[in-house]
């Protein structure tokens, strides 16, 4: 590709031939894009993955910053240790726990939201070029930094449990052929962003034996895994594997996204890596976050938060999957989640999410378009749609409204059938988990 400015894009940035060459991977992602418009209010946005914290006592949240401030301030505003604050780490091997987890907090890295614990582990590991294979589709944030630090994503097939092992082992031959370096599997095994499909537990032991019999690390990016609605969390890859996992975890869906906590377990080579670039990156974790998080779970009864949380995503997930049930057109499919956030849809052959976004916004209606979700162009017959948070009856409208564009694109196909190309799905003929999974 020619990397030599455009005179257009000099015109625009007097800069631009100065920049560093990894910033050409850095571009505003489409969600980014998208959140102008998704945020005005007479559109429903089913496009966004904010939690929905309405549910949060603030009282008991303000009681315990404020007795933290009276009691700790001098501390809590202070500059803390580069590998977050001791008692905060203990708390999190509590919350590791309830996914069989056993851990020493001396392995735990606070890190800035679980997005600085991706940004962390591929610093440390990953050199330009370097291969990271990623479900397809994957996590939006998570394709930002792996290109930011200039490495090739290589996607391997999902379906309704979660990543194909077999479609693992290729995508690691096939790397491998090529001459390529694989330097991390990252995965997200519970309630899936986008797909919402979860990793089963018959599946996870195969997964583990293939990157150890391969000597690939896993990344296991777990921000939702305490947010199932039908049964016990799973036990986590890390649970069965302590040296070839590294997990990351997250307080921002089952607590609060704006404290931006978060950690990384990891081996404890490893660990001691995260926290010299940790140390780089921020010196320190923030003190005052990571106390006020400390304070919130020593003095609230947090499980029984995460089980409202719960209740109140499925009731939108219901919200959700009832509305397409009943409005969608018949060619489209989707999954029905079991936890988390996200409903990924199938549109009918030939209508493309992409193309079809800003007719949906002019309905009123916003999603992230499937190509979001893929580092190579993929996912234009898909969606996600996001049923966090607008309430139920919005969920409803923004579905029958989607619907109507959905069945307006179908007409205007219809019309000018004989004309239009057959849609591209490219090598793969794979556009995100198999559709068939309602
Ligand atoms: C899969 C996944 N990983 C990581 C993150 C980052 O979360 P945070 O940095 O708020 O912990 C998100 C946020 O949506 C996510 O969906």
């Amino acid at each position: 590709m020619d990397s030599t400015p455009s005179r257009a894009q000099h015109r625009l940035d007097p800069y631009v031939d100065r920049y560093a060459a990894r910033t050409a991977g850095m571009t505003a992602s489409e969600i980014r894009a998208l959140f102008a418009v998704a945020s005005r209010p007479e559109v429903v946005s089913l496009a966004g993955g904010m939690p929905n914290i309405s549910g949060l006592p603030l009282d008991v949240v303000s009681r315990a910053i404020g007795d933290l401030v009276s009691h700790h301030g001098p501390e809590a505003m202070q500059y803390g240790s580069g590998q977050g604050v001791p008692a905060l780490r203990e708390q999190i091997t509590e919350v590791m726990r309830l996914e069989g987890i056993e851990a020493h907090p001396d392995d735990v890295v606070v890190t800035v939201g679980s997005q600085q614990a991706v940004d962390l582990v591929t610093r440390v590991f990953c050199d330009p070029g370097d291969v990271v294979i990623c479900e397809a589709p994957s996590y939006v944030g998570a394709l930002g930094v792996f290109k930011a630090y200039q490495c090739d994503v290589v996607h391997a097939e999902m379906d309704a449990d979660g990543l194909v092992p077999d479609a693992l082992r290729q995508a690691i031959a096939a790397t491998r052929a090529a001459g390529k370096k694989i330097k991390f599997v990252y995965t997200i095994p519970n309630f899936h962003n986008p797909a919402g499909v979860t990793l089963s537990a018959a599946r996870r032991p195969e997964i583990l034996e293939i990157c150890r019999r391969e000597d690939i690390l896993i990344l296991e990016d777990n921000p939702y895994g305490l947010l199932g609605f039908e049964h016990e969390p799973l036990r986590a890859l890390r649970a069965d594997e302590a040296e070839n996992v590294i997990y990351l975890g997250s307080f921002s869906k089952t607590f609060a996204p704006g404290f931006r906590v978060g950690w990384a377990l990891a081996p404890h080579t490893v660990r001691e890596k995260l926290v010299l670039a940790q140390e780089s990156a921020t010196l320190c974790p923030p003190q005052f976050s990571q106390m006020a998080v400390s304070a919130y779970l020593s003095s609230h009864d947090w499980q029984g938060q995460i089980k409202q949380f719960r209740e109140m995503y499925r009731e939108r997930r219901d919200a959700m999957v009832d509305a397409l049930h009943d409005l969608m057109p018949a060619s489209c499919r989707w999954n029905v989640p079991d936890g988390g956030f996200y409903v990924w849809l199938t549109l009918p052959p030939g209508v493309d999410a992409k193309a079809m976004l800003p007719r949906a916004v002019t309905a009123r209606v916003a999603y992230v378009p499937g190509t979001a979700f893929f580092a190579d162009g993929f996912g234009s017959s898909a969606m996600r749609l996001s049923y966090c948070y607008p309430t139920p009856e919005r969920i409803r409208e923004g579905v029958r409204r989607l619907a109507g564009v959905i069945e307006a694109e179908l007409e205007l196909r219809a019309t000018f059938d004989s004309y239009a190309p057959a849609q591209e799905l490219g090598p793969r003929g794979y556009d995100g988990p198999s559709s068939d999974l309602s």
